[in-house]
């Protein structure tokens, strides 16, 4: 695990979408997993004016919310459309989220999960994480070993992006996520964390020991998982 910490969130976010856009330079045909959550709009926001081209390459979202439609305005697949995919002009069969609203969500996690494999895996996982030290939404006492399904959101992560939303209530109760072991699958990961509310689940997935109590400390396991802060997410290490 390698940490670099960068003075503010703006220089970790443009240092995390110059790591995305030097892979898809470098290999034009990558498979991104990408992440969705207020860390990552400015690191879109940043690819986006670097303009690399990603008509050729492949993209899988970490995780959606059970029950909204790609249309939805709250859907990660609405996020990535606006943020990213829209603006790079993106074709639509090579982006790929789980459908929040299939009728049978299990069986979504368990499609989405194949076709991960058949992309044959991913490249780089794009990762933010939450006050909770979850990755995708993977909360806390997630096994280590767990491939995509659908998890129970805490209520501390709804209070969270319960922002997004008109309120509390709005916000959906579960997802579907990538695993903690499919998120491990990746060949290469990059985490970013901003601001304060971070500090203690960055020390915890750095410093913690490996534990379902901080899924993110399950990163200490992978050989290639780089941790970029910004000075204040750094603040307790
Ligand atoms: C959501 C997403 C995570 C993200 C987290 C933090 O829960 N599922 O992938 O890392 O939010 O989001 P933010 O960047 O808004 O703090």
């Amino acid at each position: 695990m390698k940490v670099l910490i960068l003075p503010d969130a703006q220089k970790a976010a443009d240092r995390t979408a110059e790591v995305i856009a030097a892979t898809v330079t470098a290999r034009p045909d990558a498979t991104l997993g990408l992440a969705t959550g207020g860390t990552m709009e400015g690191v879109y926001e940043h690819l986006v004016t670097l303009g690399p081209d990603m008509s050729r390459s492949t993209t899988f979202n970490l995780d959606e919310y059970v029950g909204l439609s790609p249309d939805h305005p709250q859907s990660y697949r609405r996020f990535m459309q606006t943020h990213l995919f829209d603006p790079l002009g993106m074709p639509r069969k090579r982006t790929h989220l789980p459908r929040g609203d299939a009728p049978d969500p299990e069986a979504e996690a368990r499609r989405y999960e194949r076709a991960i494999a058949d992309a044959g895996g991913i490249d780089l996982q794009l990762l933010g994480i939450g006050r909770n030290g979850h990755i995708g939404f993977n909360e806390p006492s997630s096994s280590l070993g767990s491939r995509c399904r659908i998890k129970t959101l805490t209520r501390a992560t709804r209070d969270a992006n319960s922002r997004f939303f008109a309120s509390l209530d709005e916000v959906p109760r579960h997802a579907i996520t990538m695993g903690i072991a499919t998120i491990l699958d990746a060949r290469r990961v990059v985490l970013l964390a901003t601001g304060s509310a971070k500090a203690r689940a960055v020390a915890d997935m750095v410093e913690g020991p490996i534990s379902a109590r901080c899924p993110a400390s399950a990163l200490q396991l992978h050989p290639a998982a780089d941790i970029i802060c910004d000075e204040a997410a750094a603040a307790e290490l």
